[in-house]
């Protein structure tokens, strides 16, 4: 894993060298101008699927890994669902015994001849033994290198043995390389003097591209652009490789996935066949996500046509993780030889609605729900394209993997930090059960004990043919009170909906926290031969006692918190390779014993019942954070009662005082949203503390 201090001082020479540069000579365009044949190997016309170890094993990478890897693959199904290269990434070579930035550690990694070693403990018998051994599985074999001197982990890197390197990788029998582009060439003195990065990029995407052409062996080019930022690679790597990636690394949370996607679903216009944007491999499995999130993150790639590049331990994966892996549905989306990434068709910020064409002429539909709490999301089959009398259509649920009619509009509860993903036939209607979407809610949704909440359903029915016999109940926990509500129709035409409310107390000293009030509704519709069933939960948070004098948020418990939270403490700022560890709140020099320390895509929730009436603190990036090529900024909103009362973005350096009048609000969030900086940068609320009586 890298060390971050190790990165700033690179960072600051790297700056020095573009300070430099600036000034220095012009370089002739014709030279510096990418190579002019542009990538035609015929390879990945779909999206590459495989395994790299990377975001599981760090540089614990080994033979045996890779074998067993393959192995699994074979054995749980992997294979058989499309996943082919199984790649190993960074530190497979000769040097890793050696310090971190030591010579040895670099040059360890060629013999004599300048031919790449791999490490001789965890490769014994070369790389090509490896390759036997996954290609007598049926798959392929990726490797890892870099552009530069020296891979992002300080070992031999490919500058100045391209040709080289490229015959070795065929000798070997390797058929996919990722190459990554840390630790650079001068841009001050030799080849590439006065060269902008981008410029050098080309240059050296270029050779290489044209090494492992020159080869003859289909090898699958992976450019891994990803630590330095602000070369816009997605407007002109696809004529030098097969993948590019648009985003700095993945980590294993929520709040990365989310801005990834954010980012890779705008870059659509710059991929085809063959050249595909690449938003990071996959952290399904690894344990810091929960499988709803995991399921998001999965889908989310196949709709944007991402490569699917397993990223966790395949030998021990659950079957959760390989149900989630192993979705043909899903992959098929993900698949589509048409190789269109999907675009977004509506969105409030939080919701979003996200298309994408089939080659038969289905559409494949996501809804993803970024908040915490449930949500109904819908599209009109119109919006898709699909118009007029005969606009009704066969649509299939792509996790529950069941087909049902839809005349109009399409609904669905998508979970929190979930989505709801379909395909939409095309085709004109072939017989299946009517499209039906369950809703619920509580009003408020925070109920102190001994007080009531009204919980709520709506069930939709999206099908042409009407709902008979329809039933909803709602069931609370053992002891709370549930006073009888009752559908307004017990039949539901096509395209129409019914309510029912209930009125539900939570018994006198009950324990704060979340419960689930679970509705279940039962109806018939043609085509299902029975009666069908749905059901959805409704959560019913039991708060904390509100405080009732003025208190530091730390000392407090909060309701909810998404994200990294620390308590007076920094969160751990990620940097690149891995984060870092909690330390003293710093902002601007100045450090603080109090606060919560947090990082983006962080919200936490606090109950204070109307009794404190202003937040203050001082809030700030925290000293200890890190963006590459620029100063980390972070978003830092308070939403009282669900209204964004303060909204400021601040950058690394400034300490903004915060004085914020939260009138009487019940419920406060303090949230970080995505700004920029490396990963999840760490974002403080010093000395947070509520004003209350
Ligand atoms: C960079 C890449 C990662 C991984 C590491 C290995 O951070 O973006 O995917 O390959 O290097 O050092």
């Amino acid at each position: 894993m890298h060390d971050l201090a190790q990165f700033k001082r690179l960072f600051v020479t790297l700056t020095a060298v573009l300070t430099l540069s600036a000034g220095a000579v012009v370089v002739d365009a014709a030279v510096v101008a990418a190579p002019a044949a542009a990538l035609n190997n015929g390879l990945a016309l779909t999206p590459p699927m495989g395994f790299n170890d990377w975001n599981a094993f760090g540089c614990n990478v080994s033979a045996a890994l890779i074998e067993q890897t393959a192995d699994a693959m074979v054995a749980n199904g992997m294979k058989a669902a499309g996943y082919q290269y199984v790649t190993m990434d960074d530190c497979w070579m000769a040097g890793q015994g050696e310090p971190r930035g030591s010579a040895a550690r670099a040059t360890d990694g060629r013999d004599a001849n300048g031919i790449l070693v791999p490490d001789p403990t965890n490769f014994p018998d070369g790389i090509k033994a490896v390759a036997d051994y996954v290609h007598a599985r049926g798959l392929k074999l990726g490797i890892y290198e870099d552009a530069g001197t020296t891979t992002c982990q300080g070992l031999a890197g490919s500058y100045g043995h391209e040709v080289q390197d490229a015959q070795t990788f065929a000798s070997w029998g390797v058929d996919y390389l990722k190459y990554d582009f840390c630790n650079l060439p001068s841009q001050t003195t030799g080849e590439f003097a006065g060269y902008s990065t981008v410029d050098m990029a080309k240059v050296l995407y270029g050779r290489m591209r044209d090494a492992l052409q020159a080869t003859g062996r289909p090898i699958v080019f992976s450019m891994s652009l990803a630590l330095t930022s602000g070369l816009e690679q997605q407007t002109w790597a696809a004529p030098l490789g097969n993948l590019w990636r648009t985003t700095s690394d993945i980590s294993d949370k929520w709040s990365s996935v989310v801005s990834i996607f954010e980012q890779n679903i705008q870059y659509g216009a710059y991929q085809h066949p063959g050249a595909w944007n690449d938003p990071d491999m996959l952290e399904v499995g690894n344990g810091g996500m929960t499988d709803t999130e995991y399921r998001s993150h999965f889908s989310l790639w196949s709709i944007m046509a991402a490569p699917l590049i397993a990223g966790t331990d395949l030998r021990s994966a659950t079957s959760a993780t390989l149900a989630i892996y192993n979705n043909k549905d899903v992959i098929a989306v993900d698949q589509d030889k048409l190789g269109v990434e999907g675009s977004v068709l509506s969105s409030d910020g939080t919701h979003y609605t996200i298309v994408k064409p089939l080659a038969n002429g289905d559409k494949a539909v996501l809804f993803l729900n970024e908040g915490s709490t449930p949500a109904s999301q819908s599209v009109a089959l119109s919006a898709l394209g699909f118009k007029g009398r005969q606009s009704a259509r066969t649509v299939r649920d792509l996790w529950s993997h069941e087909n049902s009619t839809v005349a109009k509009t399409l609904n669905a509860t998508v979970a929190g930090h979930g989505v709801a993903m379909f395909r939409i036939s095309g085709n004109k209607l072939s017989p299946a059960p009517s499209h039906v979407a369950l809703y619920g809610s509580a009003s408020p949704s925070y109920a102190e004990a001994g007080t009531n909440t009204t919980v709520s359903a709506t069930l939709t029915n999206d099908g042409v043919a009407a709902l008979d016999g329809v039933q909803v109940t709602a069931t609370a926990p053992t002891g709370w009170t549930v006073k009888h509500g009752r559908v307004a129709a017990r039949t539901v035409r096509g395209s129409s909906a019914t309510q029912a409310s209930w009125i539900v107390t939570v018994p006198t000293a009950t324990t704060p926290g979340t419960y689930a009030v679970t509705l279940s509704a039962r109806y018939r519709t043609p085509f299902a031969g029975r009666d069908s069933t749905a059901s959805t939960d409704v959560s019913v948070v039991v708060p904390p006692a509100p405080p009732t004098t003025t208190s530091y948020l730390s000392d407090l418990t909060w309701v909810t918190e998404s994200g990294t939270v620390e308590k007076d403490a920094s969160a751990p700022s990620a940097g690149p390779g891995g984060p870092g560890t909690p330390g003293i709140i710093t902002i601007a020099g100045t450090t603080y014993a109090k606060g919560l320390g947090t990082t983006q895509g962080s919200d936490i929730q606090y109950y204070l019942g109307g009794h404190c009436s202003t937040l203050s603190g001082v809030i700030g990036v925290d000293d200890s954070a890190f963006a590459f090529g620029g100063t980390p900024t972070a978003e830092f909103q308070v939403i009282a009662d669900g209204t964004t009362v303060f909204d400021q973005t601040v950058a690394q350096g400034s300490a903004v005082d915060l004085s914020q009048s939260i009138g009487t609000a019940k419920v406060v969030d303090l949230v970080v949203v995505a700004g920029t900086g490396f990963g999840a940068t760490a974002a403080d609320w010093a000395n947070a503390q509520v004003t209350c009586s």
